[in-house]
């Protein structure tokens, strides 16, 4: 487990005061421009050392992204961008960097701009996150007035400028393009990949997009080390993470631990437990909704980091983002209800998931009712397999993967529904 002295956010709870003087107590902006003082590339050479990886979903290793940047400028200035739009489904971890430990990322911001050539940050927070927005416009409010960023920020001898733009609540544009698309001020629609925003971003300049966790580890990364960081988890998994557990556990929370620790350690040293003991979990979604379910069996030994949820659980860990569910959970109306929710948030612009979305819960809504026909079932599967990998953006996977574990994990559970109804009993209705 995790010891107090290594924490990053030292925070998260909102037990200690989140202004600048506080959040000077607890060691944040110690030093700030001696570190921006050793340069651009020892700075992106102890980030790659730290092995982190962005914190966002992807686990795009964090100092790799930054070395893509343009060293000399070709006339275009360079952007940070960070993705503060979260909104992923069971995923509430950088909230409580915002609402609690903002100077951590404020911080971030500034070294990490630093480190890509760029005088200008823009955040891009969640519509629905107002407190936080409050929370973190008062941090940048302070930090100009104490001169820590704007000219000669932190007497570093850079100058820095940091806009917190707030969405209006499209889950899309939380999607790295259609972010910059939407702060671009139009609609918010997924760019086609390449060209990576390093190459052609924010208003076609090179521009970097991370998520508020992995900018807000920078400054204890850079003080303590790469080495210190990578020390903790294990090879290519490294360093301490926000995992937010919630669904049928005694205590729902989120918690910075190690990466790599065991599923079962994480639920039972910080949640309680599950609800009605081991024996009565079902499964677990370990990293926000857009990654594939895991039954509770193979869950419960499980390590909880990118490889091995990945290859060995073909799952993910995503933004650790961890959803029990317990015998008694429904598990078809669960995923009925995030066809539901993708269908919703889909933008539209291609095909395969405008189409497909609808599809997918169209036939959901009648599985969860039993009243489909038992060939549906492969034929649901069937067109999960052509939204999957054929889309603009991630969305369209992130809709086929939880119809994809539900079939794969609880195919048994589906036709005895079906079953069941043509039995002429009730079965569980649909919203
Ligand atoms: P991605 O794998 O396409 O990209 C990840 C990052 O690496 C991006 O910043 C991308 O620009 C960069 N990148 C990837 N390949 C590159 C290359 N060859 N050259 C330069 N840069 C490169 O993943 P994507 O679509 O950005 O994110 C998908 C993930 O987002 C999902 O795994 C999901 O877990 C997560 N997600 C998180 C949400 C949240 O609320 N935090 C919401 C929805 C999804
Ligand atoms: Fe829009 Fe869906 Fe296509 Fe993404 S996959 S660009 S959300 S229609």
């Amino acid at each position: 487990m995790l010891q107090d002295k290594d924490r990053i956010f030292t925070n998260i709870y909102g037990m200690h005061d989140r202004t600048l003087k506080g959040a000077q107590a607890r060691g944040h902006w110690d030093g700030t421009a001696n570190i921006i003082k050793k340069g651009r590339d020892w700075i992106i050479d102890e980030m790659k050392a730290s092995g982190l990886r962005g914190r966002g979903g992807a686990g795009f290793p964090t100092g790799l992204k930054w070395s893509f940047m343009p060293k000399e400028s070709d006339g275009r200035p360079s952007y940070l961008v960070v993705n503060a739009d979260e909104s992923e489904p069971g995923t509430c971890k950088d909230r409580e960097i915002m609402r609690h430990d903002p100077h951590t990322l404020i911080e971030g911001c500034l070294i990490a701009s630093f480190a890509m050539n760029a005088n200008a940050c823009y955040i891009y927070i969640r519509g629905e996150y107002i407190r936080e927005k409050e929370a973190l416009q008062a941090a940048i409010d302070e930090a100009y007035e104490a001169g820590l960023v704007g000219k000669n920020a932190a007497k570093s001898g850079w100058d820095f400028d940091i806009y917190l733009h707030h969405g209006a609540g499209a889950y899309i544009c939380g999607e790295e393009t259609a972010l910059l698309e939407s702060l671009e001020g139009k609609k918010g629609m997924p760019r086609m990949k390449p060209p990576f925003p390093a190459g052609a971003g924010l208003y076609g300049c090179p521009t970097t997009v991370n998520n508020v966790e992995s900018i807000a580890v920078v400054p204890t990364i850079l003080r303590r080390g790469g080495e210190w960081f990578a020390g903790f988890g294990r090879p290519n998994n490294a360093g301490t993470k926000l995992f937010a557990i919630s669904g049928h556990v005694n205590n729902p929370c989120v918690v910075e631990e190690a990466m790599s620790i065991s599923f079962e350690e994480l639920i039972d040293k910080h949640c309680g437990g599950i609800r009605g003991g081991w024996d009565n979990l079902k499964a677990v979604i370990p990293g926000g909704s857009s990654v594939p379910m895991v039954p509770g069996k193979p869950m419960r030994a499980a390590t909880m980091d990118f490889d091995y949820l990945r290859n060995e659980l073909q799952s993910g860990l995503g933004t650790a983002a961890v959803i029990v569910m317990d015998q008694n959970t429904d598990i078809i109306k669960a995923i009925w209800r995030l066809a539901k929710f993708y269908k919703h948030e889909s933008c539209g612009q291609c095909t395969p998931c405008r189409e497909g979305t609808g599809w997918m819960m169209r036939v959901m809504d009648r599985l969860v009712k039993g009243d489909a026909e038992p060939h549906e079932i492969d034929m649901l599967l069937d067109v999960t397999k052509q939204v999957e990998g054929h889309t603009i953006c991630a969305l369209g996977d992130a809709a086929a993967w939880p119809i994809q574990g539900l079939i794969r994990h609880f195919r048994d559970e589906i036709e005895d529904r079906i079953a069941h109804k043509r039995k002429g009993r009730p079965a569980v209705a649909a919203e």
